[in-house]
């Protein structure tokens, strides 16, 4: 199996791994969640989770994939098969597959926004940009409630993901993720120092580590983030890892893209918190009643009252589109060697057969940002989440990629044979002198921390 297995290079395994992390969860997703959570403990518990679950299951993805050599199912079942409770494992590598199905209803929506705002913005800049933020506010919620136009921007970022996984130019692909990646970097730092003198810098920081009392919900979303931002749980890095070279080092790979996807999310929230506590606090709440369009409502006018705005405004939400991208092709690939792997489809029958579960899916997914007001409004999770776009974020990212990340750490950390993980961890590496605090943290700490959540969140408990 791992022998017909294409291998990447060193550099091209990164780009791949940190282009899929790094996406639409850092830039527009951790600033609204956290925003919504109040800050502060929100984003300490974040990073305790990035440290203590959500590092040490991206390097037992890493491991699971580069070992097996397989999808995430067939990497489940070839781990777990001569172990006790076998067949039962394999459930926890199918997960994936239901997860990014919703993932594609709702993601690739928001990735299609980032690209019509990026056609938007040139439009704007050829004609010059007089619009008030009210009027961008508003515009906004126009294109929001024309349902023909969601699902079109939704197709079309379908289109574009299933014709590069088809095509096989993702080695194009990770050629240029070497390049936008850093300038994608780069421009949210400028943006950042940017905001240095703005009257709403002070408080964002503040707003962003200070203390305050915590929900379980927002203690399980916290965690929840940091696997949907790493790609925990999705399968992906099973899959990216199952063309992974034996000379490389899983550990240094695996921590460089904990480390820059954690630093993109936090330059992320200095911006749009900049932005957010600028605006005087009389206005702010009906300003953002919904942060979570911050990035498409606010942003466009920070963006053109800058030096060469013109420019700048296309470039960001193009660069933002091409971080979305390189997120959904490596969730597309994902669903294709699961389908090539275990059911022996050809590449091009998986990325119809996917796509257009995709679209079907996304239809009422881009009818409930405020087309249709029934699905607008559905909550079958009380007031945790509205609408169906909301309610499959909210069941992915706080049920569906915990309870992954909780099977990972029964497998690797109880089921699997020790001396193998170790032995594995070190080709590429050397000796690994910290395996066993990895291993605590994935036998320990990794599944009390989730089912202790999981648990608090059932019964409905608060943190003061
Ligand atoms: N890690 C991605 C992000 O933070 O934007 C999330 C993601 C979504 C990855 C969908 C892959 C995917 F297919």
């Amino acid at each position: 199996m791992t022998e017909s297995r294409s291998l990447f290079g060193r550099a091209g395994f990164i780009a791949a791994a940190v282009g899929s992390a790094i996406g639409l969860g850092n830039i527009w997703k951790f600033p609204y969640i956290t925003y919504a959570n109040e800050g502060g403990s929100f984003v300490l518990v974040y990073l305790a989770a990035v440290v203590m679950v959500g590092a040490p299951l991206l390097l037992a993805e890493f491991l699971l994939g580069r070992h097996t050599g397989r999808n995430p199912f067939g990497a489940f079942v070839a781990i777990t098969k001569d172990r006790p409770g076998g067949r039962l494992w394999s459930a926890f590598g199918f997960l994936p597959v239901i997860t990014i199905s919703l993932v594609g209803g709702y993601y690739y929506l928001v990735a299609g926004w980032t690209l019509y705002y990026c056609i938007r913005c040139v439009g704007w800049a050829l004609s010059g940009f007089d619009l008030t933020p009210t009027e961008v506010s508003a515009s906004f919620n126009t294109f929001l409630a024309n349902g023909p136009l969601q699902i079109g921007v939704h197709l079309s970022f379908t289109v574009i993901t299933g014709a590069i996984v088809l095509l096989g130019v993702k080695s194009g692909i990770e050629r240029v993720t070497k390049i936008v990646m850093p300038l994608l970097g780069g421009l949210l730092l400028l943006l950042a120092i940017a905001a240095i003198p703005t009257p709403g810098f002070s408080e964002a920081l503040r707003f962003l580590f200070h203390i305050g009392p915590l929900s379980a919900d927002a203690l399980l979303e916290a965690v929840g983030h940091s696997f949907f931002t790493l790609g925990v749980g999705m399968g992906i890095l099973i899959t990216y890892s199952s063309y992974m070279s034996k000379k490389q080092s899983i550990v240094r790979s695996g921590l460089l893209v904990c480390v820059l996807d954690t630093l993109v999310g936090l330059v992320a929230c200095i911006v749009m918190f900049s932005i957010i506590f600028g605006v005087p606090e009389a206005e702010r709440a009906t300003a953002f009643s919904k942060s979570a369009t911050i990035m498409f409502t606010t942003l466009p006018h920070m963006l053109f009252a800058f030096p060469l705005g013109q420019l700048l405004a296309p470039l960001f939400y193009f660069l933002v589109a091409f971080a979305a991208l390189t997120s959904t092709i490596s969730g597309l690939e994902m669903l294709v060697s699961v389908a090539s792997d275990e059911l022996g489809w050809s590449r091009t029958r998986a990325v119809l057969v996917i796509s257009l579960v995709f679209v079907a899916i996304a239809i009422p997914t881009a009818l409930s940002v405020g087309a249709h007001e029934g699905l607008s409004n559905w909550q079958p999770f009380g007031e945790l989440s509205r609408g169906v776009f909301d309610t499959f974020d909210y069941t992915v990212s706080n049920w569906l990629l915990p309870i992954t990340g909780l099977g990972l750490s029964l497998v690797l950390g109880w089921v699997v044979l020790q001396p193998k993980l170790r032995e594995e961890f070190e080709i590429g590496h050397g000796q690994f002198k910290t395996f066993p605090i990895w291993q605590f943290l994935i036998r320990v700490v990794s599944p009390i921390a989730i089912l202790w959540i999981l648990w608090e969140v059932i019964g409905g408990r608060s943190f003061a």
